[in-house]
């Protein structure tokens, strides 16, 4: 991602949420490639190819000839040559996208639904738009994450394009949910201290499912780093509080701060998404 490319597709995104913008690509076709558990990436994905008047195929893995030890750059062939032009992915492998775009022999195209703990671009487009939305310009605005940064594709994304907008990036997490070698950011490991005065708090989930090899108390961790309405009121009033989703409640942030106010911001990330999606597809789909 670079500056250029970011402001383009949040201005065709605010461009389609508007209504100024129609699709310049119906007619085409994408497949949705879920190797992982989605609610907001898949539908909104879905949603905004359909929206885009694209025919939405849903390549259901399990139902797949995968089950038969298909490779995937074999299936990708096969897929272009049955007439699909771009395939959404997720997928829990890191690098994996990288590594099938140098082996494909046709120009079937790619994009990134989220990959392992690496990367998910498209979740930190929508929400880059969303405060932005409600912030303007971003330079020099405190944006702090707090959670599971080690296992987070959403903070890793996320990072990277806030640090291409000049923001200070905090960052907040236990010494097992840090990752060292995550650069431009300052570190935290007391809550307080972390979100005081911050201008966007963004809460993640612990992925307990990634955790088997730690060896740590869940409970200490969301009495330290659960937020709830009254922390939020005391270091960061004024701040806006996000959330990738899905949300485990009571753990990450109290049912009492979601169900507030403060917590609708989070539905709109999940309404951005559809046309920060509709803008990458359109991008994708024009070249
Ligand atoms: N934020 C996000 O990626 O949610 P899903 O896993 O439901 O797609």
């Amino acid at each position: 991602m670079d500056k250029v490319y970011v402001q383009n597709i949040i201005e065709n995104a605010k461009a389609f949420k508007s209504g100024k913008l129609v699709s310049s690509v119906a007619g085409k076709t994408v497949a949705m490639m879920f190797l992982e558990n989605s609610t907001r990436t898949k539908c909104s994905f879905e949603l905004a190819g359909k929206r885009l008047g694209l025919h939405v195929l849903d390549f259901e893995a399990s139902k797949s000839s995968f089950s038969k030890g298909e490779t995937l750059v074999d299936t990708l062939h096969n897929l272009y040559f049955i007439g699909v032009d771009a395939v959404v992915i997720r997928s829990g492998e890191n690098g994996l996208l990288e590594r099938t775009r140098a082996e494909l022999k046709y120009p079937i195209k790619l994009v990134d639904a989220g990959e392992g703990n690496l990367s998910h671009p498209t979740q930190a487009l929508l929400d880059y738009m969303t405060i932005t939305e409600k912030l303007g310009d971003i330079e020099g605005k405190k944006i702090t994450i707090v959670g599971d940064i080690k296992h987070s594709r959403v903070a890793k994304s996320n990072i990277e394009l806030l640090n291409l907008f000049g923001t200070d990036v905090h960052l907040c997490a236990p010494k097992y949910f840090m990752d060292e070698t995550i650069k431009n950011v300052i570190w935290h490991d007391n809550l307080a201290e972390a979100i005081k005065d911050s201008d966007v708090v963004m809460m993640l989930r612990a992925q307990r499912e990634r955790h088997e090899k730690l060896d740590y108390s869940f409970e200490d961790y969301v009495e330290a780093f659960g937020l709830n309405s009254e922390k939020l009121e005391k270091y960061a009033p004024n701040a806006i509080l996000m959330h990738p989703g899905p949300v485990n409640r009571d753990v990450e942030i109290s049912s009492e701060l979601l169900d507030s106010k403060k917590g609708e911001i989070i539905l709109e990330q999940a309404r951005n998404g559809t046309y920060v999606r509709m803008a990458v597809l359109q991008e994708v789909l024009s070249v």
